[in-house]
């Protein structure tokens, strides 16, 4: 044992971990995710407990998702003042801001009835840079409520820079952005959309997300983000792309995160409740290998159980 962790390069620490929580309007008592076990919708209390002992258990950082009581059509709940997610971001500002980065999804879908990430033209489609707009006022709300670090996730053409520029022309140049740079069209994205109620409506997401088959638009995505001003850039998902990490980490000189999404969760989750997998080795190895890929952070619904473990 001693010679083999001294020969050893790669060790998951857990303060480069951060979880993934979820805070839901109107509920009194936390709701389990049926598809992630272990995995609940917050409410703003419960939220408050789940965070503090996430860091007292050792992790980095926090980042937030809002699950809002109403929806529409340009996704209001995002950047209200009183909605959801600004709510949470002072609680949690205030009960752990001090001892944690808090980090914040900033997106649309989690907001919109139709569920996608972007406003709609009268076509249905996707308008890009009108999304823009709502990007950059999302972030300027979430500054506002005490966020130290977003993390835009809707993949629209330059959101990056559109959002540093907001945030800087509001007097917020001290928050960093978490670009989710890298992130695919992918299928383990799938118990997400029941635990932040936001599965399109109609249509997918590949038009703005990545074909899992283009080898190189991860990298030529995390470069653009970099230029755009990124922080910190982030390939999602993690374990089905550990070569655009290993990638994105030789090219890139800032920080990579990298997501262990829903689905990869799921997967382990599953198959251990079966007795068909030893989930606390398999848990260890999966973040073994996406450290072992290049990735400085990693985002995973384990990280407060995986932190308490290891230190
Ligand atoms: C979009 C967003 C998604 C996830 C994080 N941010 C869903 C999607 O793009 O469809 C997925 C995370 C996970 O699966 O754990 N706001």
């Amino acid at each position: 044992m001693p010679l083999r962790r001294l020969v050893s390069q790669v060790a998951v620490r857990p303060s480069s971990l951060v979880l993934p929580l979820f805070v839901k309007e109107g509920i009194s008592e936390p709701q389990p995710v049926s598809s992630m076990p272990g995995v609940v919708q917050h409410t703003r209390e419960s939220l408050r407990k789940a965070a503090r002992e996430a860091v007292d258990a050792g992790v980095g950082g926090l980042i937030l998702f809002g699950v809002p009581a109403v929806k529409d059509g340009r996704g209001s709940a995002a950047d209200d003042p009183g909605g959801i997610v600004q709510l949470a971001l002072a609680d949690l500002a205030a009960e752990v801001g001090q001892d944690t980065v808090l980090m914040a999804d900033l997106c649309l879908d989690e907001y919109t009835d139709h569920g996608h990430c972007g406003l709609l033209t009268a076509a249905g489609e996707v308008d890009n840079d009108a999304t823009l707009a709502r990007y950059a006022s999302i972030a300027v709300a979430q500054a506002v409520a005490g966020v130290q670090v977003v993390a835009p996730s809707g993949m629209m053409d330059g959101q990056v820079g559109a959002i540093r520029a907001a945030l800087d022309s509001a007097g917020y140049g001290d928050v960093g952005i978490c670009a989710y740079s890298a992130k695919y069209a992918s299928a383990f994205y799938g118990p997400f959309r029941e635990a932040a109620e936001c599965a399109p409506q109609f249509g997918d997401r590949a038009a703005y997300q990545q074909d899992p088959a283009a080898a190189k638009d991860g990298l030529r995505e995390a470069l653009l983000d970099v230029e755009e001003g990124a922080d910190i850039v982030m390939v999602k998902p993690a374990l089905a792309y550990l070569d655009v990490i290993a990638q994105v980490a030789a090219a890139v000189p800032l920080p990579v995160a990298a997501y262990q999404v829903s689905g990869e969760y799921a997967m382990v989750e599953a198959a251990a409740a079966n007795g068909w997998l030893d989930r606390d080795k398999t848990i260890m190895e999966t973040l073994t290998a996406i450290s072992r890929a290049g990735a400085d952070i990693i985002l995973t619904y384990w990280a407060a159980e995986v932190a308490r473990k290891l230190s």
